[in-house]
């Protein structure tokens, strides 16, 4: 039965996963004298919303709180997030951006408007946390701000005024009233979209209707004072190639990047499955669709190609990752799922197909950053703990900003993807198979080296994870399992593992 299982899941992994999995080659081969599109740091970008408690208790909880803080943020989270150079946030939504008000989130907080969240729980939302709270966050972890512009419910005026306050350093109107508010320094801030989801939560507009509408707005976010707007249009969900076909034609280069959303879920209808009980049969299923982001990156870019022969527009993969049914017990508009090894592994071989395409993905961002959905961090009152998804964003974190190396590779169930930077080859590598470990050859083309060493994230099964009780049952530990012999690496690549290797000493010829 289990062998049956395994069976019928990797044959849809096979018919999902295109040539990553087809032919049973036990080689890779790397291409470095082909190397030349970097791959932007912003691939590692992340996402937090006023959901749930990713905001209020897991970013912020107020400088009163009893749990350690810096000016209300918590002391833990800051730090774990530093470790992992996170680049960019994206904020404040999601569709919760597409109701937002800026100006209710601004001035003393205890005077800010309440706001009712209808996407998420109906809860009351007290503006507590804001434009400041959000741009200084951005600044004590050194990443950039992306903000989220409200087109569903709000006006032009309202986006252009909050342009203004945010980046303006003259005598204007909105600067001196963030100066009033105790802010005397504009922000830089580069990434801005125009609206989210604008087919559904943020409006649900049709492509021709919201690309006007994007003209529009766009046309009244000013670049203020050297501050220079990169502005993003609300692109597909998934599947929607006319989304995307409509909105290069339309809007074209008014924009300089277009987002595209793609979730590895069961469904939008009934149970998604549990983020930590599962069959091997789910979990290739998982893969397969965890891997299908493959085939429709290309679908979005051979538009774009048409539209945009100098790849000057880029796809922004603004929202992604797993989704799962929240946890037993805990309120369903919350979205708080565990996160386990399945979970890595999706990250581990989207961020592989990411790095592929890196000509024309110049972001994405994982859904979200703590508590909500496949997050990198969860936390319980004063706990915290790391998930193994937040161990694969730091084994990885050595391609941000790396060289892209070609390689070649074909062995099921076997992903890869290198990088050069600063005299070093990191190489990732994931072994799917949950049974098998791999014998892997890596032809390393011209490289001289005599170093390598390594890091590896695995467990027992691949629905382990770290719980408050337990926070340490999954994490990183070195692997030895890597040989050099002149420009050949052999590598034992245990079942179910995600390894990044760094290749140094080598020389170029
Ligand atoms: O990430 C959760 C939600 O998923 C976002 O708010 C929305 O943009 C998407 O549908």
């Amino acid at each position: 039965m289990k062998i049956l299982q395994k069976l019928t899941g990797m044959i849809i992994c096979i018919l999902l996963c295109n040539n990553v999995f087809a032919q049973p080659k036990v080689e890779i081969t790397l291409h470095p004298e082909q190397a030349q599109t970097t791959i932007s740091k912003h691939i590692y970008g992340h996402f937090a919303e006023h959901l749930g408690s990713c905001i209020y208790g897991g970013l912020w909880v107020g400088e009163n709180s009893p749990i350690p803080n810096t000016n209300g943020y918590r002391n833990d989270v800051l730090a774990a997030l530093k470790e992992l150079q996170i680049p960019n946030l994206r904020w404040p939504g999601g569709c919760f951006a597409d109701e937002y008000h800026w100006m209710d989130g601004i001035g003393n907080p205890g005077k800010r408007p309440k706001m009712v969240n209808n996407n998420w729980g109906g809860t009351v939302e007290d503006n507590s946390f804001g434009t400041h709270e959000f741009l200084n966050l951005c600044e004590l972890l050194g990443c950039e701000p992306y903000l989220s512009g409200n087109v569903g419910s709000g006006s032009v005026e309202e986006m252009a005024k909050w342009v203004e306050y945010i980046t303006s350093e003259g005598d204007s109107p909105m600067a001196n009233l963030r100066r009033q508010n105790g802010r005397q320094q504009a922000w830089k801030v580069k990434f801005f979209g125009v609206g989210n989801e604008s087919w559904g939560c943020g409006g649900s507009m049709t492509p021709e209707y919201y690309s006007d509408l994007y003209r529009r707005y766009s046309t009244y976010c000013r670049d203020y004072d050297g501050n220079k707007l990169f502005k993003i249009a609300s692109g597909a969900s998934d599947y929607d190639y006319n989304w995307t076909e409509v909105l290069m034609k339309n809007v074209g280069q008014k924009m300089q990047g277009i987002s595209l959303h793609y979730y590895t879920v069961k469904g939008w209808d009934g149970s998604k499955g549990s983020a930590t009980r599962f069959s091997p049969d789910e979990y290739y299923w998982t893969l397969g669709k965890s891997l299908e982001i493959e085939e429709v990156i290309q679908k979005h870019i051979a538009i774009m190609d048409q539209y945009d022969k100098g790849k000057q527009i880029g796809l922004m993969v603004d929202e992604w990752g797993t989704w799962w049914d929240v946890e037993p017990g805990t309120n369903p508009g919350f979205l708080f799922q565990q996160n386990t090894l399945r979970d890595a592994m999706v990250a581990a071989l989207s961020l592989n197909v990411f790095h592929k395409y890196a000509d024309r993905i110049q972001m994405t961002n994982i859904a979200q950053v703590v508590n909500v959905l496949q997050s990198m961090i969860l936390t319980k009152d004063d706990q915290m703990l790391l998930t193994p998804t937040y161990f694969v964003f730091k084994m990885y974190k050595v391609h941000q900003d790396a060289l892209y190396i070609p390689l070649e590779l074909s062995i099921p169930l076997v992903s890869a993807s290198a990088s050069q930077k600063e005299g070093k080859i990191h190489l990732s590598l994931v072994n799917a198979d949950l049974e098998k470990e791999q014998n892997i050859t890596i032809h390393l083309s011209d490289l001289k080296t005599n170093q390598v060493t390594g890091q590896i994230l695995t467990a027992k099964t691949v629905n382990d994870h770290n719980t408050f009780e337990h926070p340490n049952e999954i994490k990183i530990t070195d692997f030895k399992g890597a040989k050099i012999n002149k420009s050949e690496l052999s590598v034992k690549l245990p079942a179910k593992s995600i390894i990044v290797l760094e290749i140094s000493e080598y020389l170029p010829n």
